[in-house]
């Protein structure tokens, strides 16, 4: 039988998107629910992202994609003058983030886009944000090979995914996933590291949490 598309379940809005949504928008449960489920600090994407967008020039711009309910969306400090594009390919993740960002009272430009084809120039972006996402796309390598395409040169990644190598305690969830459908292929770590350096990334640095990777690298 032939899979699912990952990607159009999520754009779907499956169940699992709008429980994925409460589980990770809510702070204390999401926190909860990272440990007890993926042995994983949800405070890492808080800390990652808020550290990348804290560093970033007035006048830059970000992309979060996938940008789900405006997770990352939280780490903006008040008042940067940054261009913040959030894209998904959900119409309903993306009308979740418009809310987030309408209660921040933050701009953000909502865009419905493919990470395997994004509709943006080369080197648009100095900091792109990809939290909890190469594991739920169908084409993992051609979705760095987009993110790394529209970084400019010295544009930060800072992201992460679950890995097909993360040992035995996070399988059943991975097969969970695969099974309703919500999941890709996956990486394993090895592969995460080729293609990102195919795509051009450099000081490539990977932090396990549990069940997720954090990565970060620097566009050349
Ligand atoms: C696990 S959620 C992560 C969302 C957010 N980054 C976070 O950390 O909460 C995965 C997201 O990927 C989106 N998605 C799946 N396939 C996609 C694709 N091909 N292009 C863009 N977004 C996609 C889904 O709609 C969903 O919002």
């Amino acid at each position: 039988m032939a899979r699912r598309d990952a990607s159009q379940v999520w754009r779907g809005d499956h169940p699992w998107a709008v429980v994925y949504d409460r589980i990770s928008g809510g702070e204390r449960l999401g926190r909860l629910v990272w440990r007890v489920g993926m042995g994983s600090d949800l405070g890492l994407l808080h800390r990652s992202a808020a550290a990348e967008l804290g560093a970033l020039p007035d006048g830059a711009a970000v992309l979060d994609i996938p940008c789900g309910g405006g997770v990352a969306l939280r780490d903006l400090p008040a008042g940067r003058s940054v261009r913040y594009v959030a894209g998904d390919i959900s119409p309903a993740m993306l009308e979740r983030t418009r809310r987030e960002a309408h209660r921040r009272r933050v701009d953000v430009e909502l865009r419905e886009c493919d990470v395997h084809d994004l509709a943006f120039d080369d080197g648009a972006f100095d900091l792109v944000l990809a939290f909890t996402s190469l594991h739920c796309f169908p084409q993992p390598r051609r979705a760095v090979q987009e993110i790394a395409r529209v970084l400019a040169p010295g544009g930060r990644l800072a992201g992460s995914t679950m890995l097909t190598d993360m040992g035995l305690r996070h399988r059943l969830g991975w097969i969970g996933g695969r099974t309703i459908g919500v999941l890709g292929p996956g990486c394993t770590r090895a592969d995460l590291v080729t293609w990102l350096e195919e795509a051009g990334m450099h000081d490539i640095v990977l932090r396990p949490s549990g069940g997720i990777v954090y990565v970060t690298a620097t566009r050349g």
